[in-house]
Protein backbone atom coordinates (compact mmCIF):
# COMPACT_ATOMS: atom_id res chain seq x y z
CA UNK A 1 0.00 0.00 0.00
CA UNK A 2 1.21 3.68 -0.28
CA UNK A 3 1.80 6.16 2.12
CA UNK A 4 -2.22 6.93 3.56
CA UNK A 5 -4.16 9.83 2.49
CA UNK A 6 -3.81 12.32 5.50
CA UNK A 7 -5.73 15.50 4.87
CA UNK A 8 -4.29 19.11 6.13
CA UNK A 9 -6.16 19.03 9.65
CA UNK A 10 -4.21 15.37 10.03
CA UNK A 11 -6.97 13.36 9.58
CA UNK A 12 -7.33 9.96 7.46
CA UNK A 13 -9.06 9.78 4.92
CA UNK A 14 -10.14 6.17 4.75
CA UNK A 15 -13.60 6.38 3.72
CA UNK A 16 -14.84 6.58 0.07
CA UNK A 17 -18.45 7.44 -0.93
CA UNK A 18 -19.02 6.77 -4.79
CA UNK A 19 -22.37 7.75 -6.59
CA UNK A 20 -22.60 6.19 -9.58
CA UNK A 21 -25.36 8.04 -11.02
CA UNK A 22 -27.07 10.82 -10.41
CA UNK A 23 -30.71 9.91 -11.63
CA UNK A 24 -33.00 8.42 -9.06
CA UNK A 25 -36.75 6.60 -9.66
CA UNK A 26 -38.15 9.10 -6.72
CA UNK A 27 -37.45 13.10 -6.19
CA UNK A 28 -37.91 13.52 -2.86
CA UNK A 29 -39.04 16.81 -1.83
CA UNK A 30 -35.65 17.70 0.46
CA UNK A 31 -33.28 16.32 -2.21
CA UNK A 32 -34.63 16.97 -5.61
CA UNK A 33 -37.15 19.79 -7.28
CA UNK A 34 -39.92 18.01 -9.04
CA UNK A 35 -38.00 18.97 -12.37
CA UNK A 36 -34.34 17.79 -12.38
CA UNK A 37 -32.25 17.58 -15.35
CA UNK A 38 -30.14 14.51 -15.44
CA UNK A 39 -26.87 14.40 -16.57
CA UNK A 40 -26.07 12.67 -20.33
CA UNK A 41 -25.29 8.95 -19.96
CA UNK A 42 -22.27 9.86 -22.32
CA UNK A 43 -20.76 12.15 -19.29
CA UNK A 44 -20.81 9.36 -17.02
CA UNK A 45 -17.39 7.63 -15.93
CA UNK A 46 -17.79 3.85 -17.45
CA UNK A 47 -17.86 0.90 -14.81
CA UNK A 48 -14.25 0.29 -15.54
CA UNK A 49 -13.19 3.47 -14.84
CA UNK A 50 -15.19 3.55 -11.89
CA UNK A 51 -13.58 0.28 -10.56
CA UNK A 52 -10.10 2.55 -11.37
CA UNK A 53 -10.63 5.32 -9.47
CA UNK A 54 -11.94 3.37 -6.60
CA UNK A 55 -8.93 0.32 -6.30
CA UNK A 56 -6.68 3.71 -6.64
CA UNK A 57 -8.35 4.76 -3.43
CA UNK A 58 -8.18 1.40 -1.76
CA UNK A 59 -4.32 1.16 -2.64
CA UNK A 60 -4.16 5.02 -1.14
CA UNK A 61 -5.51 3.46 2.48
CA UNK A 62 -9.32 3.51 1.84
CA UNK A 63 -11.04 0.95 3.63
CA UNK A 64 -14.52 1.66 3.43
CA UNK A 65 -16.62 2.33 0.42
CA UNK A 66 -20.00 3.06 0.39
CA UNK A 67 -21.53 3.00 -3.21
CA UNK A 68 -24.41 6.03 -3.62
CA UNK A 69 -26.74 7.93 -6.10
CA UNK A 70 -29.16 9.54 -6.88
CA UNK A 71 -30.38 5.90 -6.52
CA UNK A 72 -27.43 3.64 -7.31
CA UNK A 73 -29.18 0.17 -8.15
CA UNK A 74 -30.56 2.32 -11.15
CA UNK A 75 -27.15 2.26 -12.90
CA UNK A 76 -26.91 -0.22 -15.71
CA UNK A 77 -25.08 -3.10 -15.12
CA UNK A 78 -24.47 -1.58 -11.39
CA UNK A 79 -23.85 -5.58 -9.92
CA UNK A 80 -21.06 -6.19 -12.28
CA UNK A 81 -19.11 -3.00 -10.14
CA UNK A 82 -19.91 -4.54 -6.73
CA UNK A 83 -18.52 -8.02 -8.09
CA UNK A 84 -15.70 -6.02 -9.50
CA UNK A 85 -15.34 -4.67 -5.81
CA UNK A 86 -15.56 -8.13 -3.89
CA UNK A 87 -12.12 -8.85 -5.01
CA UNK A 88 -10.52 -6.23 -2.54
CA UNK A 89 -13.37 -7.53 -0.07
CA UNK A 90 -11.20 -11.11 -0.78
CA UNK A 91 -7.94 -9.50 -0.64
CA UNK A 92 -8.93 -7.71 2.95
CA UNK A 93 -7.76 -4.49 1.63
CA UNK A 94 -11.13 -3.09 1.78
CA UNK A 95 -13.02 -3.48 5.41
CA UNK A 96 -16.39 -2.74 4.47
CA UNK A 97 -18.56 -2.47 0.86
CA UNK A 98 -22.11 -0.94 1.36
CA UNK A 99 -24.46 1.08 -0.30
CA UNK A 100 -27.52 3.87 1.08
CA UNK A 101 -30.47 2.80 -1.25
CA UNK A 102 -33.97 3.73 -1.51
CA UNK A 103 -35.19 0.29 -1.41
CA UNK A 104 -37.16 0.17 -4.69
CA UNK A 105 -35.05 -1.90 -6.17
CA UNK A 106 -33.51 -4.10 -3.24
CA UNK A 107 -36.20 -7.39 -4.30
CA UNK A 108 -33.91 -7.62 -7.58
CA UNK A 109 -30.62 -6.83 -6.34
CA UNK A 110 -30.48 -7.97 -2.83
CA UNK A 111 -29.27 -11.12 -2.72
CA UNK A 112 -26.56 -10.72 -5.48
CA UNK A 113 -25.32 -7.66 -3.00
CA UNK A 114 -25.08 -10.24 -0.16
CA UNK A 115 -22.94 -12.41 -2.63
CA UNK A 116 -20.63 -9.86 -3.37
CA UNK A 117 -19.84 -9.61 0.13
CA UNK A 118 -22.33 -6.41 1.67
CA UNK A 119 -23.81 -7.23 4.69
CA UNK A 120 -25.56 -4.33 5.43
CA UNK A 121 -27.30 -1.58 3.91
CA UNK A 122 -28.99 1.93 4.61
CA UNK A 123 -32.14 2.10 3.90
CA UNK A 124 -33.94 5.83 3.09
CA UNK A 125 -37.62 5.68 4.53
CA UNK A 126 -39.12 9.08 5.97
CA UNK A 127 -42.65 7.78 6.99
CA UNK A 128 -44.96 4.88 6.64
CA UNK A 129 -48.16 6.22 5.73
CA UNK A 130 -48.99 5.47 1.99
CA UNK A 131 -50.15 9.05 1.09
CA UNK A 132 -47.15 10.41 2.83
CA UNK A 133 -44.97 8.56 1.42
CA UNK A 134 -46.05 9.19 -2.03
CA UNK A 135 -45.90 13.09 -1.39
CA UNK A 136 -42.17 12.81 -0.15
CA UNK A 137 -41.24 10.60 -2.58
CA UNK A 138 -43.59 12.60 -5.16
CA UNK A 139 -44.67 9.66 -7.09
CA UNK A 140 -42.80 6.59 -5.06
CA UNK A 141 -44.89 3.66 -3.69
CA UNK A 142 -44.39 2.65 -0.18
CA UNK A 143 -45.19 -1.24 -0.56
CA UNK A 144 -42.88 -1.64 -2.96
CA UNK A 145 -39.80 -0.35 -0.86
CA UNK A 146 -41.24 -2.64 2.31
CA UNK A 147 -40.66 -5.38 0.06
CA UNK A 148 -37.03 -4.32 -0.97
CA UNK A 149 -36.93 -3.62 2.87
CA UNK A 150 -37.51 -7.73 3.76
CA UNK A 151 -35.84 -8.37 0.54
CA UNK A 152 -32.73 -7.27 2.12
CA UNK A 153 -33.49 -8.66 5.59
CA UNK A 154 -34.16 -12.47 4.06
CA UNK A 155 -31.08 -12.21 2.05
CA UNK A 156 -29.44 -11.74 6.04
CA UNK A 157 -28.07 -8.00 4.77
CA UNK A 158 -28.43 -5.87 8.28
CA UNK A 159 -30.52 -2.48 7.73
CA UNK A 160 -30.08 0.59 9.04
CA UNK A 161 -33.39 2.83 8.34
CA UNK A 162 -32.79 6.67 7.39
CA UNK A 163 -35.53 8.76 8.13
CA UNK A 164 -35.23 12.72 7.54
CA UNK A 165 -37.60 15.11 9.60
CA UNK A 166 -39.28 17.32 8.21
CA UNK A 167 -41.12 19.88 10.14
CA UNK A 168 -45.07 19.68 10.17
CA UNK A 169 -44.72 16.63 8.39
CA UNK A 170 -43.41 13.55 9.84
CA UNK A 171 -42.49 14.42 13.52
CA UNK A 172 -45.50 12.26 14.43
CA UNK A 173 -44.39 9.13 12.04
CA UNK A 174 -40.45 9.16 13.55
CA UNK A 175 -41.57 7.40 16.59
CA UNK A 176 -43.57 5.07 14.65
CA UNK A 177 -40.75 4.31 12.64
CA UNK A 178 -38.86 3.93 15.65
CA UNK A 179 -41.08 0.87 17.13
CA UNK A 180 -41.77 -0.20 13.67
CA UNK A 181 -37.65 -0.77 13.44
CA UNK A 182 -37.44 -1.62 16.93
CA UNK A 183 -39.83 -4.54 16.25
CA UNK A 184 -37.63 -5.63 12.77
CA UNK A 185 -34.52 -5.45 14.86
CA UNK A 186 -33.23 -2.60 12.53
CA UNK A 187 -31.24 0.37 13.45
CA UNK A 188 -32.19 3.63 12.58
CA UNK A 189 -31.01 7.44 12.18
CA UNK A 190 -32.62 10.25 12.17
CA UNK A 191 -31.58 13.04 9.75
CA UNK A 192 -31.41 17.18 10.53
CA UNK A 193 -32.36 18.26 6.54
CA UNK A 194 -29.42 19.84 5.10
CA UNK A 195 -29.31 23.01 2.45
CA UNK A 196 -28.45 21.52 -0.55
CA UNK A 197 -29.35 22.55 -3.59
CA UNK A 198 -32.30 24.54 -5.15
CA UNK A 199 -35.71 22.63 -4.28
CA UNK A 200 -38.14 24.44 -6.64
CA UNK A 201 -40.64 25.85 -4.69
CA UNK A 202 -40.13 24.16 -1.52
CA UNK A 203 -38.61 26.09 1.44
CA UNK A 204 -35.75 24.94 3.42
CA UNK A 205 -36.66 27.15 6.23
CA UNK A 206 -39.83 25.44 5.61
CA UNK A 207 -38.55 21.51 5.88
CA UNK A 208 -36.29 22.64 8.85
CA UNK A 209 -36.98 20.58 12.46
CA UNK A 210 -33.98 20.13 15.08
CA UNK A 211 -33.65 17.00 16.25
CA UNK A 212 -33.53 18.07 19.55
CA UNK A 213 -37.11 17.63 20.47
CA UNK A 214 -37.95 14.31 18.96
CA UNK A 215 -34.74 12.90 21.43
CA UNK A 216 -36.13 14.87 24.67
CA UNK A 217 -39.57 13.04 23.94
CA UNK A 218 -37.49 9.51 23.38
CA UNK A 219 -35.36 10.17 26.90
CA UNK A 220 -39.26 10.05 28.37
CA UNK A 221 -39.93 6.93 26.85
CA UNK A 222 -37.05 4.97 27.01
CA UNK A 223 -33.48 5.23 28.86
CA UNK A 224 -31.09 6.21 26.53
CA UNK A 225 -27.53 5.60 26.91
CA UNK A 226 -25.11 7.49 24.91
CA UNK A 227 -22.43 5.15 22.61
CA UNK A 228 -19.37 7.21 22.58
CA UNK A 229 -18.23 4.91 19.45
CA UNK A 230 -17.58 7.29 16.78
CA UNK A 231 -17.07 5.67 13.11
CA UNK A 232 -15.95 9.16 12.03
CA UNK A 233 -19.52 9.35 10.36
CA UNK A 234 -21.53 12.11 11.18
CA UNK A 235 -24.07 10.14 13.48
CA UNK A 236 -24.39 10.57 17.23
CA UNK A 237 -25.79 6.86 18.82
CA UNK A 238 -27.63 6.26 21.98
CA UNK A 239 -29.24 2.32 22.72
CA UNK A 240 -32.29 2.21 23.82
CA UNK A 241 -32.27 -0.38 26.46
CA UNK A 242 -35.90 -1.25 26.04
CA UNK A 243 -35.44 -2.41 22.89
CA UNK A 244 -31.58 -2.98 22.23
CA UNK A 245 -32.05 -0.32 19.36
CA UNK A 246 -29.40 1.67 18.21
CA UNK A 247 -30.83 5.06 17.14
CA UNK A 248 -28.55 7.91 15.66
CA UNK A 249 -28.79 11.54 15.48
CA UNK A 250 -27.48 13.35 12.80
CA UNK A 251 -27.51 16.90 13.18
CA UNK A 252 -24.73 19.21 11.30
CA UNK A 253 -26.57 22.46 12.69
CA UNK A 254 -26.17 21.94 16.41
CA UNK A 255 -23.18 19.19 16.43
CA UNK A 256 -20.43 19.57 14.70
CA UNK A 257 -18.94 16.09 13.70
CA UNK A 258 -16.47 17.34 11.33
CA UNK A 259 -13.11 17.14 13.35
CA UNK A 260 -13.38 13.74 13.07
CA UNK A 261 -14.24 13.55 9.07
CA UNK A 262 -12.58 10.45 7.94
CA UNK A 263 -14.48 10.59 4.01
CA UNK A 264 -14.10 12.54 0.83
CA UNK A 265 -16.76 11.50 -2.24
CA UNK A 266 -16.53 10.63 -5.84
CA UNK A 267 -19.21 11.55 -8.24
CA UNK A 268 -20.11 9.87 -11.54
CA UNK A 269 -18.59 12.26 -13.63
CA UNK A 270 -15.35 11.82 -11.69
CA UNK A 271 -15.71 15.33 -10.09
CA UNK A 272 -13.85 14.80 -5.96
CA UNK A 273 -15.76 16.22 -3.41
CA UNK A 274 -13.83 17.06 -0.45
CA UNK A 275 -16.22 17.94 2.04
CA UNK A 276 -20.40 17.38 1.73
CA UNK A 277 -21.25 21.14 2.85
CA UNK A 278 -18.55 23.05 0.63
CA UNK A 279 -18.42 24.08 -2.88
CA UNK A 280 -14.97 22.56 -3.73
CA UNK A 281 -14.32 19.96 -6.24
CA UNK A 282 -11.57 18.20 -7.56
CA UNK A 283 -11.60 17.04 -11.53
CA UNK A 284 -10.29 13.28 -11.69
CA UNK A 285 -11.68 12.24 -14.86
CA UNK A 286 -8.90 14.15 -16.91
CA UNK A 287 -5.91 12.68 -14.55
CA UNK A 288 -7.34 9.12 -14.96
CA UNK A 289 -7.45 9.37 -18.85
CA UNK A 290 -4.30 10.69 -18.95
CA UNK A 291 -2.10 7.49 -18.70
CA UNK A 292 -2.88 4.08 -18.89
CA UNK A 293 -0.96 3.70 -15.44
CA UNK A 294 -2.31 5.19 -12.11
CA UNK A 295 0.28 7.34 -11.53
CA UNK A 296 -1.58 10.57 -12.57
CA UNK A 297 -4.36 9.79 -10.83
CA UNK A 298 -2.68 9.29 -7.46
CA UNK A 299 -1.15 12.59 -7.49
CA UNK A 300 -4.47 14.07 -8.40
CA UNK A 301 -5.95 12.66 -5.61
CA UNK A 302 -2.85 13.59 -2.80
CA UNK A 303 -3.26 16.90 -4.24
CA UNK A 304 -6.88 17.18 -3.83
CA UNK A 305 -6.81 15.82 0.03
CA UNK A 306 -4.65 18.98 0.85
CA UNK A 307 -7.49 20.85 -0.01
CA UNK A 308 -10.11 19.08 2.25
CA UNK A 309 -11.60 22.27 4.01
CA UNK A 310 -11.90 21.89 8.08
CA UNK A 311 -16.07 21.47 7.73
CA UNK A 312 -18.91 22.82 6.16
CA UNK A 313 -20.86 25.67 7.57
CA UNK A 314 -24.42 24.91 6.55
CA UNK A 315 -26.51 27.62 8.67
CA UNK A 316 -30.16 27.87 9.52
CA UNK A 317 -29.60 31.96 10.75
CA UNK A 318 -28.83 33.21 7.50
CA UNK A 319 -31.54 34.89 5.48
CA UNK A 320 -31.31 33.07 2.58
CA UNK A 321 -31.21 29.24 3.08
CA UNK A 322 -32.13 27.43 -0.39
CA UNK A 323 -28.97 26.69 -2.61
CA UNK A 324 -26.45 27.20 0.34
CA UNK A 325 -24.07 24.80 -1.15
CA UNK A 326 -25.58 25.09 -4.82
CA UNK A 327 -25.47 21.02 -5.73
CA UNK A 328 -28.43 18.71 -4.54
CA UNK A 329 -27.66 16.31 -2.53
CA UNK A 330 -28.32 13.29 -5.05
CA UNK A 331 -25.02 15.09 -7.16
CA UNK A 332 -22.99 13.59 -4.10
CA UNK A 333 -25.54 10.98 -2.54
CA UNK A 334 -25.25 12.71 0.61
P1 LIG B 1 -22.90 4.79 8.33
O1 LIG B 1 -22.50 5.64 9.51
O2 LIG B 1 -21.78 4.05 7.72
O3 LIG B 1 -24.09 3.88 8.61
O4 LIG B 1 -23.41 5.75 7.16
P2 LIG B 1 -23.71 7.30 7.07
O5 LIG B 1 -24.80 7.67 8.03
O6 LIG B 1 -22.45 8.04 7.15
O7 LIG B 1 -24.20 7.37 5.55
P3 LIG B 1 -25.61 7.50 4.85
O8 LIG B 1 -25.35 7.38 3.39
O9 LIG B 1 -26.62 6.60 5.41
O10 LIG B 1 -26.01 9.00 5.12
C1 LIG B 1 -26.90 9.42 6.12
C2 LIG B 1 -26.96 10.93 6.13
O11 LIG B 1 -25.73 11.43 6.60
C3 LIG B 1 -27.21 11.57 4.78
O12 LIG B 1 -28.10 12.65 4.92
C4 LIG B 1 -25.85 12.09 4.42
O13 LIG B 1 -25.94 13.20 3.58
C5 LIG B 1 -25.32 12.47 5.78
N1 LIG B 1 -23.85 12.50 5.78
C6 LIG B 1 -23.01 11.48 5.49
N2 LIG B 1 -21.74 11.90 5.60
C7 LIG B 1 -21.79 13.21 5.96
C8 LIG B 1 -20.81 14.21 6.20
O14 LIG B 1 -19.61 13.97 6.11
N3 LIG B 1 -21.26 15.45 6.52
C9 LIG B 1 -22.58 15.73 6.63
N4 LIG B 1 -22.94 16.97 6.94
N5 LIG B 1 -23.52 14.83 6.42
C10 LIG B 1 -23.14 13.59 6.08
N1 LIG C 1 -30.73 16.81 3.95
C1 LIG C 1 -30.52 15.69 4.69
N2 LIG C 1 -30.56 14.44 4.19
C2 LIG C 1 -30.85 14.32 2.90
N3 LIG C 1 -30.95 13.22 2.13
C3 LIG C 1 -31.21 13.63 0.87
N4 LIG C 1 -31.30 14.96 0.80
C4 LIG C 1 -31.07 15.43 2.06
C5 LIG C 1 -31.01 16.73 2.64
N5 LIG C 1 -31.18 17.82 1.92
C6 LIG C 1 -30.75 11.87 2.65
C7 LIG C 1 -31.61 10.79 2.04
C8 LIG C 1 -30.73 9.57 2.17
C9 LIG C 1 -29.34 10.09 2.35
C10 LIG C 1 -28.37 9.68 1.32
O1 LIG C 1 -29.44 11.49 2.34
O2 LIG C 1 -32.80 10.61 2.71
O3 LIG C 1 -31.07 8.81 3.30
FE1 LIG D 1 -33.78 9.64 -4.64
FE2 LIG D 1 -32.63 9.37 -2.26
FE3 LIG D 1 -32.84 11.77 -3.32
FE4 LIG D 1 -35.04 10.50 -2.51
S1 LIG D 1 -33.31 11.20 -1.21
S2 LIG D 1 -34.78 11.58 -4.47
S3 LIG D 1 -34.61 8.44 -2.94
S4 LIG D 1 -31.62 10.11 -4.13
Amino acid sequence: MNAPLIDPFARPISYLRVSVTDRCDFRCVYCMAENMTFLPKKELLTLEELDRISTTFIRMGVEKLRITGGEPLVRKGIMTYFQAMARHLDSGALKELTLTTNGSQLRRFARDLADCGVRRVNISLDTLDDKKFADITRWGRLAQVLDGIDAAQEAGLRVKINAVALKGFNEEELFTLQTWCAERGMDLTFIEVMPMGDLGNEDRLDQYWSLKDLRATLAEQFSLTDLTERSGGPARYVRLEETGQKIGFITPMTHNFCESCNRVRLTCTGELYMCLGQEDMADLRAPLRAAPDDTVLEAAIRSAILRKPKGHDFDYSRQKVDGQVSRHMSHTGG
